[in-house]
């Protein structure tokens, strides 16, 4: 049985008997001790895909699949994740202040409709804390070979008015680690983020970055799928202003429409019922402007992977299809990829 089999047959079995969150939990602690011993790590990459590298923001991905941001929010596990074979890994959100997010349950789980509800709220170690492990990880010699983002947000305590100075501290104290940062305005769970997405709002948020990035290190944003075609096409214009390296398109849906109503929970829904609207997204971003997009959002397999890069993508980020599908879905899509 190789990998791909066994997680599918074993792992996530056993894994969807319990409550979400635990289940993450026990994984990523898993990977997190597997990222100390060589031995495991070296097993890991037998199960690699094939390199398929690509050059996107000056930067060369061993290939175009990504881990997406909420995973490895607090950057614990990046040499296993590594070894897994991803393209590259965003760690995050993470937030100036520690916070503990909301309270549990805040994961759920929809396996006929292969989709995630989540309502963490940037549960995160905060910025000081994950800007010291990184450290650590590059001291041990460990640090992965790949392209590493980290994903920045705000800390909910901070109000809105005072955001930039929220993400500058995060943006500060982590960009020595990142290969690229970014600005996550579209988490449905920290009440009023999205509204950073506004024109006004992102513009002073851009350009209090913009300043402050004297290093010229590519910054990208993530946006929200439930964005209006006016909406979407002021986010543009401020991105082109602002010398915005990329934009990460789509975060979670609001839309539930897909969820039975007594089944239904607050929070963000993502997995298979998201793919086509974000779909849309990059397509309406491709068609408007030449920054390149990650497309992130229902992959599940290689038909969905294919779309998003016909839709104009330059990256892909997986995450519930990777919950739902394992270490093969990397090898499906990266292996069947030109
Ligand atoms: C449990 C969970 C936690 C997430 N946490 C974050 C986060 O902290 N920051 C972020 O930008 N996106 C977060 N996301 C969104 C994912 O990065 C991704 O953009 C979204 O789930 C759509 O992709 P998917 O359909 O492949 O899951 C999270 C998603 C899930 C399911």
């Amino acid at each position: 049985m190789n990998a791909a089999e066994a997680y599918e047959k074993i792992v996530r079995p056993l894994l969807f008997l319990i409550d979400p969150e635990t289940a993450h939990n026990f994984a990523i602690g898993f990977l997190r001790r597997a990222s100390q011993v060589e031995l495991v790590l070296r097993g890991f990459r037998r199960f690699q895909p094939a390199a398929k590298p690509k050059t996107v923001f000056g930067m060369r991905f061993p290939n175009p699949v990504g881990l997406a941001a909420g995973f490895d929010k607090d950057g614990v596990a990046l040499p296993a994740l590594a070894a897994l074979g991803f393209g590259f890994i965003e760690i995050g959100t993470v937030t100036a202040k520690p916070q503990p997010g909301n309270p549990r349950p805040r994961i759920f789980r929809f396996s006929e409709q292969q989709a995630l509800i989540n309502r963490l709220g940037f549960n995160n170690d905060g910025a000081d804390l994950v800007a010291n492990r990184l450290r650590q990880w590059r001291e041990s010699g460990r640090w992965p070979a790949i392209p590493v983002g980290i994903n920045i947000g705000k800390s909910k305590t901070t109000p809105l008015d005072q955001a930039p100075a929220d993400y500058l501290h995060s943006f500060r104290r982590l960009r020595k680690f990142a290969d690229y940062i970014v600005l996550n305005v579209s988490s449905p769970n920290t009440p009023g983020l999205r509204s950073l997405q506004e024109r006004e709002s992102l513009s002073i948020l851009l350009r209090a970055i913009r300043e402050e990035n004297r290093t010229d290190k590519p910054v990208l944003i993530k946006i929200a799928p439930d964005l209006s075609t006016p909406e979407l096409e002021a986010i543009i214009v401020s991105c082109e202003e602002n010398h915005v390296a990329g934009i990460i398109a789509t975060n979670t849906t609001l839309n539930h429409s897909s969820i039975p109503t007594a089944r239904d929970e607050a929070g963000g829904l993502s997995g298979a019922p998201l793919r086509e609207k974000s779909t849309a997204l990059v397509r309406d971003i491709t068609a408007r402007s030449t920054i390149p997009v990650i497309a992130s959002g229902g992959i599940f397999d290689l038909e969905s992977a294919r779309e998003k890069f016909e839709a104009g993508a330059e990256l892909l980020q997986v995450y519930t299809g990777y919950i739902f599908r394992g270490p093969g879905l990397l090898r499906e899509i990266v292996g069947g990829l030109k």
